[in-house]
């Protein structure tokens, strides 16, 4: 991994690390706001979010918006099988919830259907930076990128999910080196507005 790769990582985690309760909330709030409006994201059904960690931007007023406008609510989860993957698995006001390795929690493996990841509409994902063309560089462990090679792979053939990143302002850079397997956003949102890149 190139040095500045790290020191990026290093650098905005800290920046969004240092943010105040109050600027979060605020963030938080606007971030909703900037897409409650926004007609892909009122047409989609299946949606995926995080729940925050790290000093991320919080989706959980975006989560309770869904709940509110009856949409299905999936929160990854880590593959108990597949070496650096992700689930989708149903996410409900008291869901059973477990820590998983990262101390991060998520729904608990029950015998609810799991969720592939092609069958989602539209997927809010966390990342450390992004730039205005749909570059992400995300924590490291490429589990987003693993998750959602197919796009790669089968472009032009499976569409597959809208990703969308979901960030700080701050965390925005002019360019971002990308590698070969890193998928890349369809549209970003911070707290001052939307990004839309393609479709
Ligand atoms: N589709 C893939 N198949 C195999 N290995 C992969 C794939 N995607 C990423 N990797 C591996 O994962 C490692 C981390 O990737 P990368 O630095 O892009 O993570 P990231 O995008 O920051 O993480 P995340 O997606 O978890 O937020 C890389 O060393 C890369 O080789
Ligand atoms: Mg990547």
């Amino acid at each position: 991994m190139p040095d500045s790769r790290r020191a990026l990582r290093q650098h905005l985690r800290r920046q969004r690390r240092a943010l105040s309760a109050s600027e979060q909330k605020r963030h938080a709030n606007r971030l909703c706001r900037n897409l409650k409006h926004q007609l892909w994201f009122r047409k989609a059904q299946n949606i995926a979010l995080y729940l925050p960690n790290d000093g991320e931007i919080s989706p959980e007023p975006l989560i309770h918006l869904c709940w509110q406008l009856g949409k299905s609510v999936y929160l990854p989860v880590l593959h108990p099988i597949h070496h650096n993957r992700l689930w989708f698995l149903p996410y409900r006001p008291g869901s059973p919830m477990r820590l998983n390795r990262y101390g991060i929690s998520e729904p608990k493996l029950q015998r609810t259907p799991r969720t592939p990841a092609w069958a989602l509409d539209l997927v809010f994902l966390p990342l450390v930076a992004f730039d205005i063309q749909g570059g992400r560089l995300g924590m490291g462990g490429g589990y987003y990128d693993r998750t959602f090679g197919f796009k790669l792979q089968y472009k032009g053939i499976i569409r597959g999910p809208k990703l969308i990143g979901l960030a700080h302002n701050l965390q925005k850079v002019d360019c971002l080196t990308t590698e070969s397997w890193d998928v890349p956003l369809t549209g970003i949102a911070t707290e001052e507005g939307v990004y839309r890149l393609s479709c």
